[in-house]
């Protein structure tokens, strides 16, 4: 499945916390347009729902605990992002849903285009339908 779990640099300080830092190119492999952020959600808000035709996306979460299921049509990966240090990058083609799993968990992202929801496929069916069409171009080309 087309995703990757990195753990972000990170610099501690004796007892006044620490500061991670992610860097265009070098931690992230796309170039970043876009960088949005779901705040403010109760526990057990369900979001996501949709998958994405070109877009690529690198999520973590800097508070609380947040679980997100990937699917490729085929089978389902769950990964959970309850450390600040780690981040999942996510390729095109998967289909997720994500579980607030604690109050007022933030889920930052950085995304590798702008806003399209042209982009977006939001019914499971027509998703299915995408990846076969997708698999069926890569046997031939
Ligand atoms: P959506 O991506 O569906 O969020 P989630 O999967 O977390 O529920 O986006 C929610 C709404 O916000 C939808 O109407 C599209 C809009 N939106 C923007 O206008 N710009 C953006 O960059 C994003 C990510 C969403």
């Amino acid at each position: 499945m087309d995703y990757n779990i990195i753990t972000t640099k990170t610099i501690s300080a004796n007892g006044m916390g620490s500061l991670s830092f992610i860097e265009g190119m070098r931690d992230v492999p796309f170039e970043i347009k876009r960088i949005y952020y779901i705040h403010g959600c109760p526990k057990g808000v369900h979001r996501g729902g949709h998958a994405h035709i070109k877009l690529t996306q690198m999520l973590f979460c800097p508070y609380g605990k947040i679980e997100i299921i990937l699917d490729d049509g085929t089978e389902k990966s769950s990964i959970i992002l309850d450390d600040p240090r780690k981040a999942l990058i996510i390729g095109p083609g998967l289909w997720r849903d994500m579980i607030w799993h604690k109050k007022d968990s933030v889920l930052c992202v950085a995304a590798s285009e702008y806003y399209d929801e042209k982009d977006y496929i939001r019914d499971y069916d027509a998703f299915l339908c995408h990846v076969r069409e997708v698999k069926r171009y890569d046997r031939v080309y």
